[in-house]
């Protein structure tokens, strides 16, 4: 009979020939497949991760956790990587640690305001709306399509306790003039980094310049795991706060299948409980369980090992569609990278300029009906979502360039899978679109 090393292994050629089989050479023919805004870059070592870690049928949190947090930790340079099931979880749990008695006087409390943009991803702005505080809006750039300076300056108030804002479609902010206004003001400051993996600014990694960041692993990021998050953070309190919180708001720190790593299991003192109550039930904050499988982490182990190309393949994607719209600045705003910052662009975001004589809309319809995705900036204007409509809010200023984007922006992908060819299908369906519109006119 074979043991279980020889098993793992023949087990692991097989995936690797059905890889082969399945998702190997799927060939693009211009016009006839659609060319995606994002996907899944992935090869057979994914798949054999995957596998491999299913026939551990440890099933939670395991060897592979472990390694991929460590490898994220070191890619970015932070002490601390925390998985979760999702951006939207890594948000809610690096907002939420922020409320944490471990901060003391620090700690963020209901009624606090909290500055953001509208012109964005709902699950940015809603753990202030979780944790009962209040979002304060500013406007946005266009070209950037990060916030204002001068909205944050005018929006700051004595309640004012924290800056929470996404580095837009992998743009870095002005990380200068924020941590500028966060050290003068006292604030915290929060990076969602959930499109902005591998972006730099002045050579530092995003998610570094505030006190806790976040990133996603859903399919249309630099990484996929599936369905997965991180919370990363130089600060330990707020490291322990943020593992508290995602795992039941529980007080012990033991890994699962550990026991008694504080050496005080039975021995504690903790509220009113007896003293002695058993460490791993005694809960300091009101928490959620966030975990993800060791099996989605298996799959993220691999893609770590390919985001240095990854984000290279991104940065190329984002130069050629340049090159493609660079005749068009009459009818579209372009993209522009902030100063100091090398962004490992999430998409090509571009705005339809008033006089354009067309509108996004038609432009993204006739892309559409040549199976060419694309994508509006995500919520637009939050503000104008049912959802938003009675939520206790701030508009700091007036929102003029949020509304453009709802109106008028929209954009292309930049992923790894895409190619040039693909690009340049979809410039030539631009450029037709156009002169059919000139005729028109
Ligand atoms: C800026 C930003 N923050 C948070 C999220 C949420 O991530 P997830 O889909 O993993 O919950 C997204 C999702 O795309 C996002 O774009």
């Amino acid at each position: 009979m074979k043991n279980e090393k020889e098993l793992r292994k023949e087990i692991a050629t097989l995936v690797s020939e059905f890889y082969q089989t399945k998702f190997a050479n799927q060939k693009y023919i211009p016009g006839k497949s659609p060319v995606r805004y994002a996907g899944r870059v992935f090869d057979e070592k994914e798949l054999v991760s995957l596998v491999d870690s299913s026939l551990d049928f440890w099933l939670t949190e395991g060897r592979y956790a472990e390694e991929f947090q460590s490898q994220f930790a070191d890619f970015v340079g932070v002490d601390y990587a925390i998985l979760t099931n999702s951006g939207s979880s890594a948000n809610l749990l690096a907002f939420t640690a922020l409320t944490s008695e471990l901060l003391g006087e620090r700690r963020l409390k209901a009624g606090d305001e909290v500055i953001s943009v509208a012109a964005g991803f709902p699950t940015t702005v809603n753990p202030i709306i979780q944790n009962n505080m209040v979002p304060v809006f500013c406007d946005v750039d266009l070209g950037t399509y990060n916030v204002k300076i001068s909205d944050i300056e005018k929006a700051i108030t004595s309640k004012t306790r924290a800056i929470f804002l996404a580095h837009t479609l992998g743009n870095p902010y002005d990380l200068d003039a924020i941590v500028e206004l966060v050290k003068k003001h006292n604030l915290w400051l929060i990076e969602d980094c959930c499109d902005a993996l591998g972006s730099t600014y002045k050579g530092k990694h995003v998610g570094t310049f505030g006190h806790v960041a976040t990133c996603s692993f859903y399919p249309a990021h630099h990484i996929t795991i599936g369905e997965g998050g991180m919370i990363f953070t130089n600060d330990d309190v707020i490291a322990r706060a943020v593992t508290s919180f995602r795992d039941w708001g529980r007080d012990c720190y033991c890994k699962g299948g550990e026991n008694n790593t504080c050496g005080k299991r039975f021995s504690g003192s903790y509220g009113t409980l007896p003293k002695g109550y058993d460490h791993k039930y005694v809960y300091s904050h009101i928490g959620y369980n966030l975990k993800v499988t060791d099996m989605q982490a298996a799959i993220g182990v691999e893609q770590m090992k390919k985001l240095p190309h990854f984000v290279a393949r991104r940065k190329e994607n984002f130069k050629a569609w340049t090159e493609g719209f660079r005749a068009w600045t009459d009818k579209f705003i372009l993209p522009e990278a902030t100063k100091n910052s090398d962004p490992s662009w999430f998409a090509f975001p571009v705005t339809v300029k008033p006089n354009a004589g067309f509108t996004r809309t038609e432009l993204t319809d006739y892309l559409a009906s040549h199976q060419i995705e694309t994508r509006n900036l995500f919520a637009g204007n939050l503000l104008r979502q049912p959802a938003y409509a009675k939520v206790a809010h701030r508009v700091a200023s007036e929102l003029a360039n949020t509304e453009i984007i709802m109106n008028d922006s929209f954009f292309l992908g930049t992923y790894p899978g895409l190619t040039q060819e693909q690009i340049n299908h979809t410039i030539k369906l631009i450029q037709e679109f156009l002169t059919t519109r000139a005729l028109k006119r």
